[in-house]
């Protein structure tokens, strides 16, 4: 690859041929503006439509200025990052954008937290010197996703996300000029269009154009009802992310204080997801390990892969898309859903109040799981398994509300019983948790041998689409990996064409897993944040004593007591669910 040597700022660069002046200029430390470019560098996307003009430069020899963000570097180039002229370019193109800007920037969902704003005070904006007609849009608000067209500035982040990141293909610029608009087609609701809820698209917006549905005023309320006992279900990613809010460096874990914020939110019984995930780990495995010996023993009618489907931006996805596959994924409910149906069908017996009257609230690192909660074939008589879903930056605003000095607050411990996991429950919540967490039990059931080592290495990392083959004591296990809906679509087409090899294949629709999940703190596509984060659940998962699902002795109490066994009739009914073909359902097919 050729060598370009160019000036910035009156400094000597050398970079690769390809750069742009953008990535010319972070290299030597000069960090030029940007609004609509975003970069998710190991995921190798990148969106650069060169659409907002704010990070232009003043190229010596060039009669107007460039945009850095799509300008390559060329040899000699001399370049000025910061001149005035640059600078007073930079703030008509912010004044210009903001003439078209709702001012409740107050009251706007993503104050504080908005890249508009932000940049308006970098380069000092106290006015605004243009005035003109304003756009208006009607507001969306679907079960997870708020669309308030009023505050986009057509940065097109979003379509990136939507149909390059995720190939949904929901969200896309419609009309021109003035009226230009970032809609599904036909300017239909999120609700009657594909849309999966993942989220996507609200963790790169740059302004509060795309929000989640706030939910935290639900909870508040729930809090204070008469006769209403009030649980809560704890995401295993919400734990490595949250800390974020409150200023702590990304991984840092916050399970105690966590914890200890919740009580203090007046939640009666504090709980944690993860129990659900090693629950389904057993209902899971079992069905993996039924598929899987049938089709050794030569059962042509046994479809493999199996698919994972604890992420319900995921199952809806496949719903739209691939309907043709329904029968491939597990049937098993997410872990928010069986963690929803134990409380409302066990624990409340245990309780002795009637399921209307224990009020489950979730603290979810995703936005499809409020969605998800909305789901008919997971209510009984109108009353949902989860009543509210709430995200990891609601939590967080909950916390600001009551006033609690997160990071002074003492560790303090979950609840039993449905408050007690294992490591494998808390890697569910990145790229290539739940099949370590599947293999951690099929190996020992499956082999009847104790694992030699109960980390899988090879089953980690970032790569958007990863394979391994585990040896199950002589049977090589073929075990595919997928993260972000772009890449497993790759696998779906390969299964669909009848060339997968795989026996079993784990799918996240969020790129690096829930850690990445639509409702976490702001990350922007930021691979080394998903890192962190991922790596803090590896550390909770390495300090638990026990990192096997099926030796939970709290779930293996519960089949005991209650269900039977993993698969049969009750958990079956309770823990299970099934998928519809919703290709139809919509007008944009
Ligand atoms: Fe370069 Fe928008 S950031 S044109």
């Amino acid at each position: 690859m050729n060598v370009i040597q160019l000036t910035i700022d009156g400094k000597k660069v050398v970079v690769s041929e390809g750069t742009t002046l953008l990535e010319a200029a972070k290299s030597i430390g000069v960090t030029i503006p940007s609004l609509c470019y975003m970069k998710l560098d190991d995921l190798n996307f990148e969106n650069r439509p060169g659409s907002c003009r704010i990070c232009v430069v003043e190229v010596e020899g060039r009669r107007n200025l460039a945009p850095a963000c799509c300008t390559p570097c060329a040899d000699g180039m001399v370049v000025q990052t910061h001149n005035l002229r640059v600078i007073q370019a930079r703030r008509t193109v912010l004044e210009l954008i903001l003439s078209n800007h709702p001012f409740d920037c107050l009251i706007c969902a993503k104050s504080g937290k908005c890249d508009l704003q932000a940049l308006a005070q970098q380069l000092g904006i106290r006015q605004i010197h243009y005035s003109g007609e304003k756009s208006h849009y009607k507001c969306d608000a679907s079960p997870a996703i708020l669309r308030d067209m009023d505050k986009c500035i057509l940065c097109r982040r979003c379509v990136t996300a939507c149909n390059e990141v995720q190939t949904v293909g929901v969200l896309s610029p419609v009309y021109r000029g003035f009226h230009s608009v970032v809609a599904p087609a036909f300017e239909m609701d999120l609700d009657h269009s594909n849309c999966t809820y993942c989220g996507q698209c609200v963790a790169v917006c740059p302004t509060g154009a795309l929000t989640e549905q706030d939910n935290t005023w639900m909870v508040l309320d729930a809090l204070v009802a008469p006769g209403k006992t009030v649980v809560v279900q704890t995401a295993p990613a919400v734990r490595a992310a949250l800390g974020e809010e409150f200023g702590l460096p990304p991984g840092t874990l916050v399970t105690g204080k966590m914890v200890a914020a919740l009580r203090q939110l007046g939640f009666k019984y504090v709980f944690d997801t993860d129990f659900a995930a090693d629950l389904t780990i057993m209902e899971e495995g079992t069905e993996l390990l039924d598929r899987l010996k049938r089709h050794l023993e030569g059962d042509a009618t046994v479809k493999l892969p199996i698919l994972t489907s604890c992420c319900p931006g995921w199952v809806k996805f496949f719903e739209h898309q691939f309907p043709e596959l329904i029968d491939i994924p597990s049937t098993a409910k997410s872990p928010q859903q069986m963690f929803g149906a134990v409380a409302k069908n066990y624990f409340a017996k245990q309780l002795g109040i009637d399921r209307k009257d224990l009020v489950v609230v979730s603290v979810m690192p995703c936005l499809a799981k409020k969605y998800e909660c909305s789901r008919p074939e997971f209510s009984t008589d109108g009353d949902p398994d989860v009543n509210i879903s709430i995200s990891t930056r609601e939590l967080a605003q909950l916390i600001r509300h009551a006033n609690i000095d997160f990071n002074m607050l003492a560790d303090e411990e979950f609840d039993h019983p449905l408050g007690e996991s294992t490591g494998a429950g808390v890697i569910f919540g990145t790229t290539g948790g739940v099949i370590e967490a599947a293999v951690r039990t099929a190996y020992e059931v499956f082999t009847g041998q104790p694992l030699p080592r109960v980390d899988f290495d090879v089953l980690r990392g970032m790569e958007g689409i990863r394979c391994a083959t585990i040896d199950f004591a002589g049977t090589p296990i073929h075990i595919g990996i997928a993260h972000g809906l772009g890449h497993a679509r790759r696998l779906l087409e390969e299964i669909k064409a009848g060339v997968s090899s795989y026996h079993a294949i784990e799918i996240m629709a969020c790129p690096g897993g829930c850690i990445g999940g639509g409702g976490q703190p702001y990350h922007h596509g930021n691979v080394e944040v998903l890192k962190k984060r991922a790596a803090a659940l590896y550390r909770e998962d390495a300090n638990k004593c026990i990192r096997k699902s099926h030796e939970n002795p709290y779930v293996m109490a519960l089949y005991q007591q209650f269900l039977g066994k993993p698969c049969g009739e009750l958990s079956h009914q309770l823990l299970h669910t099934h998928y519809f073909d919703r290709k139809g359902s919509s007008l944009v097919e």
